[in-house]
């Protein structure tokens, strides 16, 4: 492996995925075991405290009685997700008012964003944790209203150690959860689950709004793609997974979704057909197999998943290997979602992708 590789990986914070366990590497601080405000089963009292922090509230109209198998599915993955994302602004939120190194948002007026008026922002009128903390009972109450054990919290650790990495990483992860709500949408459709569809719409359009909002503090557009890029339930479960410390989620094996080998974009691509270098580390491949019998497949829009030989360059702890990134051909801006799979297709859409996925999701950000 070369020596350039190494430290992309080591930047990508992958350091331990070259030695024997292939975790990730673990942030400085302790992580996240506590979730505030008495989750996740606060009392009445706390419910409320939340949602004038939230600026609204939860839905007090009916849940429904009966929820199909692939619904109460659907509704773990969001509890597991939204967990995960109260966790993680809590330790943002903390980070910030606590000055942490490199979140001393003051000290870094230099950086090409709005960071002032950002820190006006997030002291006064940031509500997307109190926000994601009703997503995440909207879902736990249902599954309890049809006698479903409710999803219990994990300990959790970031990636990121500076304010902006922090906003970089949660926009690659709402744009996962926005792709993966569509499916979950098609999944409640197809249940004949339309009362919970209609929610799930209403939370598509609040976790637009943030991201437009993490956008524009990258230099972004606000608004990404008019038609955003699809993904499946598998992905963003393999995702959240990659952040919670290992054996801390006490009911995650109730959720019965695909866990994948985690894919590592090394080198992300800007807006031109280029090549990417992405790692891996599959469980059980064997070296045969990965000649020539992997592809890379990227979902992007709405639009039918692009398949693109997959050159292995290593195999060692982890596979390094390379892929064509057909910016141009298919005008493949904003999130795409990269999988290496072990057929070429062609696949319909990502729910197919998923099917014959080896490695993923690599989270991508074009423009
Ligand atoms: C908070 O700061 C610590 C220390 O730098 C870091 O390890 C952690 O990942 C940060 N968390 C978030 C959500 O920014
Ligand atoms: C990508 O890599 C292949 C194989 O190494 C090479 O033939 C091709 O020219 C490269 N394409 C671009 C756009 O760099």
């Amino acid at each position: 492996m070369h020596f350039s590789v190494l430290a992309k990986l080591a930047l990508a914070g992958l350091v331990t995925l070259v030695s024997a366990a292939p975790t990730i590497q673990r942030g400085v601080s302790a992580p996240v075991t506590h979730l505030p405000d008495g989750l996740p089963f606060p009392s009445p009292e706390q419910i409320r405290k939340i949602e004038k922090k939230a600026h609204g509230t939860l839905p007090n109209t009916p849940l429904p009685d009966h929820i199909s198998e692939e619904g109460i599915v659907n509704l773990q993955l969001i509890a597991f997700n939204e967990l995960m994302e109260v966790a993680f602004f809590t330790q943002l939120l903390k980070n910030i008012t606590n000055k942490v190194p490199g979140y001393d948002i003051g000290d870094e007026k230099n950086r090409d964003f709005a960071i002032q008026s950002l820190r006006a922002i997030l002291g006064t009128t940031n509500f997307d944790e109190q926000q994601e903390e009703l997503h995440m009972l909207s879902a736990n109450l249902a599954l309890e209203h049809v006698g479903v054990e409710p999803i219990l919290p994990c300990e959790y650790v970031f990636p990121v150690s500076s304010y902006f990495d922090a906003i970089v990483f949660i926009t690659k992860v709402t744009d996962l959860v926005m792709g993966t709500l569509q499916d979950v949408v098609k999944r409640f459709a197809i249940g004949g689950d339309f009362d919970l569809a209609h929610i799930i719409a209403s939370v598509i359009g609040n976790e637009g709004e943030q991201t437009g909002w993490y956008r524009m503090q990258q230099g972004r557009i606000p608004s990404e793609l008019p038609f955003l890029t699809a993904s499946a339930l598998s992905f963003a479960f393999t995702a959240i997974q990659e952040v919670t410390v290992p054996g801390t989620c006490p009911n995650k094996d109730t959720i019965p979704l695909m866990t994948y080998a985690p894919l590592y974009v090394l080198t992300p691509p800007g807006p031109e057909t280029t090549n990417i270098t992405v790692a891996f580390k599959p469980d059980e491949l064997d070296e045969e197999s990965t000649a020539g019998s992997l592809w890379m497949t990227y979902t992007n829009q709405q639009n039918f998943p692009i398949v693109v030989t997959l050159q292995i360059d290593s195999v060692d702890d982890v596979i390094i290997a390379e892929a064509l990134f057909p910016y141009d051909e298919h005008l493949m801006n904003g999130f795409t979602l990269a999988a290496v799979t072990r057929s070429p297709g062609p696949f319909e859409n990502a729910e197919e992708v998923a099917k014959a996925t080896v490695a993923a999701p690599g989270l991508i950000i074009v423009k």
